[in-house]
């Protein structure tokens, strides 16, 4: 595969940094720039309007992006959404509605774990799609309807331009439905649509906080553990800002739902623990920002990524701000997802470790 880093030091830099170009090429598939609206070019062999069910299966960072997905076809097409891990999937055997759509996120479209769950699907009269960026791969070849990704040959081993590339395909896909569903009004649909045509723009934007977090990689590299919060579709977020950090720093870093703390990690709070707080502003954001306040009480070292909004609301507990644009809620995930790969990124450059093959990990494992 002839890809080369150009001027960057690891492909994982190159990777952050090229995604406001391959979120634009995603788009160009997903959406009609001329109308706004969401667009379809596979033909579908079901039909969203009249589907019972979605049941989303992945593994690692593909599970994270269909984690986001569930809260946007809920919410945009009132379509009822399960997902797991297809590790588990597989082995609960759960029983499924006849004429359901299962969907499977890969971006090599090998992972031992989901192939398997997708053949258990099959066996259950499920529809069968798939949201991969290698087309020529197994689960591709054994899917009833393959959505692209798009985002050019992924080398770093931890997924970053991949997972943006599926956030968006997915909101694209989350329109669609709510449109075919009777959901969106052509209003809706449009200023949705406007949203997703304004990424590349924020993505870039966002980007340029570059600097101040490797001021803030600085300290992280000294952290034993890293505590992540997030609320709402932010929750993913948290938990793959985590899931970067430990992939390639090897500092233990948990995502956790912020509702949640009071219910055991703040225990673990003291001053030298820091925590990421990703909390752009939305209809949840007070609660969150109300969780970041118990963590500041304990001494907790707080870094809240969050927009203008957010930033006025967030008072004087916060030990360092990542901004990013205010953009809407609906994209807001995939602009917050920068600064917490960037944090991984710089974390891992100042400890010195091998940030593009990190040690135990495989970038597609096709074994159990
Ligand atoms: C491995 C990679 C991850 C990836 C996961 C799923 O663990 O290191 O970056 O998210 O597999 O891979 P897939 O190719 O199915 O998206």
């Amino acid at each position: 595969l002839l890809v080369d880093k150009g001027n960057h030091r690891h492909f994982m830099a190159k990777e952050i940094d090229e995604q406001p170009e391959t979120i634009s090429h995603t788009l160009s598939h997903y959406v009609d720039m001329a109308s706004e609206t969401a667009a379809l070019r596979e033909g579908l062999p079901f039909d969203f309007a009249s589907l019972p069910r979605l049941t989303i299966s992945a593994c690692g960072t593909a599970y994270y992006a269909g984690c986001v997905a569930k809260y946007w076809f809920e919410r945009y097409a009132r379509l009822p959404v399960d997902i797991d891990v297809a590790s588990e999937f597989r082995y609960r055997e759960p029983p499924l509605m006849p004429n359901g759509l299962s969907l499977f996120i890969s971006q090599s479209g090998e992972t031992a774990d989901t192939l398997a769950a997708l053949r258990y699907c099959a066996s259950q009269d499920q529809h069968i799609a798939s949201l991969i960026n290698t087309l020529e791969s197994t689960i591709a070849r054994e899917s009833d309807v393959v959505f692209p990704i798009l985002c050019g040959p992924e080398i770093g081993v931890a997924s970053t331009k991949a997972f943006t590339a599926q956030l968006t395909a997915l909101a694209g896909l989350a329109v669609a439905a709510g449109r075919a569903r009777g959901v969106l009004t052509p209003e809706a649909e449009r200023q949705l649509v406007h949203a997703l045509v304004g990424l590349p723009s924020a993505v870039s934007e966002a980007l340029r906080a570059e600097t101040q977090i490797m001021e803030i990689a600085r300290h992280l590299s000294r952290a034993k553990d890293v505590l992540y919060l997030g609320r709402g579709q932010m929750f993913p977020i948290a938990m793959e800002g985590a899931l970067k950090l430990k992939e390639i720093s090897y500092i233990h870093a948990e995502g956790y739902p912020a509702g949640e703390l009071k219910h055991g990690p703040i225990a673990l709070i003291d001053e030298d623990m820091p925590v990421i707080v990703v909390a752009p502003s939305d209809e949840l954001v007070d609660k969150t920002l109300s969780n970041m306040q118990e963590v500041a009480a304990r001494g907790g070292r707080i870094i809240l990524i969050t927009d203008e909004v957010g930033a006025n609301a967030a008072g004087k507990d916060v030990a360092e701000i990542i901004r990013i644009p205010q953009v809407s809620s609906f994209v807001a995930p995939i602009v917050a997802t920068i600064p917490v790969q960037l944090l991984a990124y710089h974390t891992a450059v100042a400890m010195g470790t091998d940030v593009d093959q990190p040690r135990n990990l495989a970038k597609s494992v096709t074994v159990e």
